[in-house]
């Protein structure tokens, strides 16, 4: 195991995965975490991230310094890098600009992180302060025209340093100087593969659970498809899953579930029909945060009534992922301010009064996909775009009518139908179309037409917090306008939602 000190950079995660990626475990590990943690845990090598701070900034993040003493190689990056030369007796100087963006990297001496490599190559900086002098020990092992210390080394302790960030793209070789520090440097082994974490987590949840009942709460995306999965496996028809239909979900989306899980997997599923009451409890509704709110606690009163029909039940299983979790926990990182209040099958009750199982929390959203996949998912489910727990009624602005819901089910199939034939849609991070609560003036066959709008929302995104309004091709959203205006009734406008997040978000309530 590797382990990644958080000094709070946004690209730690990225860090981590980095390493997964060679197939070595890595786990994202607080700034205050205590020595004998780090002991217990016993990593083969540290890392010390980035981060936004200055070294001689009041209170910037700081870890235990007798880590150096422990024998563990260390890798520092950027802000991890002034930390240890700082903490070993070397000297950061605060620059007066920022460097930031493409350097050019010119090895100056050798070292293994830099093995069987040019002897100058593009490297991706993002820093204030630089290294002036180092510490006993340590050497210049690589720099750029404005930074004289861009990577060092003290090959004895075997400490090293890189001021760029090897995690980016960006950077070239980056992910190679990360798999020599690996191997060359911590000796790790390649263990970590979906299979095996499979093999480990089956065995740790059949152990936990024992012959006790797990509930779990589906929703048709891949988290918890997945998690539910797994813990099948574990324990099989011990495992009651929950699917509400709240009548907000997609044309065909409950059907695609019951394929997928109950008759590939053959998963002991439950499938609810509330949306008489939901759609009754949105009558009239326009408001965009009445209507989450509504959503939300009519999915816990529904999913806590039916949970309380299956008795003896011990656990409740949810698909939290790692980086929930490293967020949730982050001193320096974190969601800030709410701008919506999200409603997911992973917000349940908390008075459920039942042990939570969660056996997808250490990984990131790209080894749940793989696990899917190992675990015989079918990959419509693995790779289905994100769909938000309200569903549509977010998606239909102003009032939500069974009509207005039909037009737009209608519409979204289209759009998808023809993403997916114009081979797009595992490359959009989402597609949707939006009904509005407009009606405008067109012509038809000689007719005057009145009648309502669609917006086609299409973004690319890594993880939702930021997201590109996508270059789809004219000859695309022409099909689509066409296909839609022809084959939905009432609808004879189609408009391209051409805003980014920020300072739009994705969906439109
Ligand atoms: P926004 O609209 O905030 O959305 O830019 C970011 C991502 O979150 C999804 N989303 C939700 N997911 N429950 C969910 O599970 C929700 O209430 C919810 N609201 C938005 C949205 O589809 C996008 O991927």
């Amino acid at each position: 195991m590797i382990i990644v000190i958080d000094f709070g950079s946004q690209f730690n995660q990225l860090i981590a995965r980095r390493v997964r990626e060679h197939n070595v475990y890595c786990q994202v590990e607080p700034a205050d975490i205590s020595l004998d943690r780090i002991k217990e845990l016993d990593p083969k090598g540290i890392i010390l991230s980035g981060g936004p701070s200055s070294i001689y900034e009041e209170n910037s993040p700081s870890v235990d310094t007798a880590l150096f003493d422990l024998g563990i190689p260390v890798l520092g990056i950027c802000y991890g890098m002034h930390f240890m030369v700082h903490a070993l007796g070397g000297v950061i100087q605060r620059a007066r600009k920022r460097e930031y963006g493409f350097a050019k990297l010119q090895i100056q001496t050798e070292c293994p992180l830099f093995k069987d490599m040019e002897s100058a190559f593009q490297c991706w900086m993002s820093h204030g302060d630089s290294a002036i002098e180092l510490p006993k020990g340590f050497v210049v092992t690589a720099s750029t025209e404005n930074t004289a210390i861009a990577a060092v080394a003290d090959h004895k302790k075997q400490f090293y340093g890189l001021q760029f960030h090897p995690e980016v793209e960006h950077s070239v070789n980056g992910s190679v100087m990360i798999k020599h520090f690996l191997f060359d440097v911590c000796l790790c082994e390649r263990n970590w593969t979906m299979t095996s974490f499979a093999e480990g987590a089956i065995a740790q949840i059949k152990d936990a659970v024992g012959d006790q009942k797990v509930i779990m709460g589906l929703s048709g995306g891949v988290d918890s498809s997945v998690a539910a999965t797994l813990i099948h496996k574990a324990i099989g028809k011990n495992l009651y899953c929950i699917f509400v239909d709240n009548g907000l979900l997609r044309h065909n989306e409950k059907t695609q579930l019951e394929k997928r899980l109950v008759a590939n997997l053959d998963m002991n599923i439950k499938f609810v029909d509330a949306s008489e009451t939901f759609l009754a409890a949105l009558k009239g509704i326009t408001d965009p945060e009445t209507k989450r709110k509504i959503i939300g606690s009519l999915f816990i009163q529904v999913f806590d009534a039916e949970a309380k029909t299956i008795p003896g039940a011990g656990f409740l299983g949810q698909g939290t992922l790692y980086p929930d979790i490293i967020e949730s926990r982050s001193a320096f990182g974190g969601p800030t301010s709410i701008i919506k209040s999200h409603h997911n099958v992973g917000g349940l009750p908390k008075k459920m009064k039942l042990k939570l199982i969660e056996p997808l929390q250490l990984l990131f959203k790209d080894e749940v996909r793989k696990l899917g996949l190992t675990l015989g998912i079918h990959e419509d489910l693995i790779w289905r775009q994100p769909f938000p727990g309200p569903g549509l009624a977010i998606r239909i602005m102003g009032d939500v009518t069974p009509e207005r819901l039909d037009i737009l089910r209608q519409t979204d199939t289209i759009l998808l139908e023809e993403i997916r034939k114009a081979g797009l849609y595992r490359k959009l991070w989402q597609s949707f179309a939006v009904l509005l609560p407009v009606k405008s003036v067109g012509v038809m066959g000689d007719k005057r037409t009145f009648a309502n709008c669609v917006a086609i929302r299409a973004v690319n995104s890594n993880d939702a917090m930021t997201a590109d309004w996508a270059k789809l091709p004219h000859e695309l959203l022409g099909k689509i306008s066409n296909r839609i205006i022809n084959e939905v009734d009432d609808i004879n406008r189609v408009v391209y939602d051409i805003t980014s997040k920020p300072p739009g978000t994705i969906e439109w309530e």
